[in-house]
């Protein structure tokens, strides 16, 4: 009977408690014992009551909420190797033998950190005397497993990360609002969405709600390229009777000089350029809230009940696995690569090499 935990952590995102309902409830219907990881890597580090078990009623009604309903922190202790040394004795204590992660790839990445880390870990709290011998020799290996939970979907190894299509949703309604206001007062709206340095939920929100122009940091041009091509879609447009327009601006754009480009930037170059009444709209937080669409729910009780079987199935040998969905498949992937490509894909883009990074993001998914 293993006992395995489950933590949320970083951006909350819609459809994490799905997950955390499929792992808990996947792990009692094949016998082991659920806990839940309270805070995120900060409930990991602080240990005793951060770290619950879970029973079958105790998820009832998760399915839908949105949020994380055990927590979730950007831990700066965890960064540290202090504070992984403390939370490798926490779960030991607990007597955990599997983590399951649902986060971001700033998440996972600590994951891999921490797994990569355990073997000097434990045998610094067997020498320091925290643990006792026979313990270390039990806990020899962390069985850890990732599900990527994010609204960015900014991930490499899966097509899509839990949270994304919620947010998607989200978007698409608030400029569905805009629309009516933009249309009556003939005037144009700056809307910058969130997406970190990925521009996937600005490119598709663009696309589903017919917007004029899309600013992503996957497509950096020159300020005066830009501004241009901008100008002349949004008079083509204006031309033809559109009496709206609506930019949508990711909020990692930027000029291929680096700079960023601001929704104060384009709203700027709207009224002086082309004297549009202009208002922006940042939708912040209205992103992340609310309750998981269909297909969230969906993805995250799927990859909950494959992360259970993977953590079941993973030998010292196996690489950690993170759980992804590819062709409308779930399917596993070794966790060290999915985060390294990951990091490879965003270095690419900081150094302007688009193709490579469009090659490492496909390369991905060749077998
Ligand atoms: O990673 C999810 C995300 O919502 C990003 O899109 C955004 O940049 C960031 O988190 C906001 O972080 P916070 O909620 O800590 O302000």
């Amino acid at each position: 009977k293993r006992n395995i935990a489950v933590m949320t952590s970083g951006g909350d995102a819609p459809g994490m408690n799905a997950n955390v309902r499929a792992i808990v409830r996947s792990a009692i219907f094949r016998g082991c014992k659920p806990f839940a990881v309270y805070e995120g890597y900060s409930g990991l580090v602080k240990g005793g009551d951060y770290i619950k078990e879970m029973h079958w009623e105790d998820v009832r009604g998760w399915l839908v909420e949105g949020g994380t309903l055990i927590g979730t922190a950007r831990c700066k202790e965890f960064t540290q190797r202090p504070g992984r040394l403390s939370a490798c004795k926490n779960l030991i204590d607990a007597g955990i033998d599997a983590l399951i992660v649902c986060g971001g790839d700033g998440s996972l990445t600590g994951a891999d950190v921490f797994r990569s880390e355990w073997p000097s870990l434990i045998k610094e709290l067997l020498d320091n005397g925290q643990i006792t011998r026979e313990k270390y020799e039990k806990h020899q290996h962390l069985n850890i497993c990732g599900t990527v939970g994010s609204i960015d979907n900014d991930m490499c190894s899966t097509n899509a990360t839990i949270g994304a299509y919620s947010s998607l949703d989200r978007i698409c309604r608030a400029i569905d609002y805009i629309d009516a206001t933009a249309n009556s007062h003939s005037r144009a709206f700056v809307v910058e969405v969130m997406g970190r340095h990925c521009g996937w939920l600005a490119l598709m929100s663009g696309l589903a709600t017919s917007a004029d122009y899309i600013l992503i940091p996957e497509k950096p041009s020159s300020s005066k390229e830009w501004q241009d091509q901008m100008c002349e879609i949004v008079s083509k447009h204006r031309s033809r009777g559109r009496r709206k327009t609506i930019v949508v601006v990711a909020e990692g754009a930027i000029a291929n000089d680096l700079t960023p480009i601001t929704s104060k930037d384009v709203k700027d170059v709207l009224v002086n350029r082309l004297g549009l009444d202009t208002r922006i709209t940042t939708l912040g937080h209205v992103q992340r809230g609310g309750t998981a669409v269909a297909y969230d729910r969906m993805l995250a009780t799927l990859q909950g009940v494959e992360a259970v079987q993977a953590v079941l199935e993973c030998t010292p040998d196996t690489p950690s696995p993170m759980i992804g969905i590819k062709e409308n498949k779930i399917v596993r992937r070794p966790l060290a690569e999915a985060v390294k490509l990951t990091k490879s894909v965003a270095a690419a883009i900081d150094s302007r090499n688009f193709k490579k990074a469009m090659e490492l993001r496909d390369s991905a998914f060749s077998e």
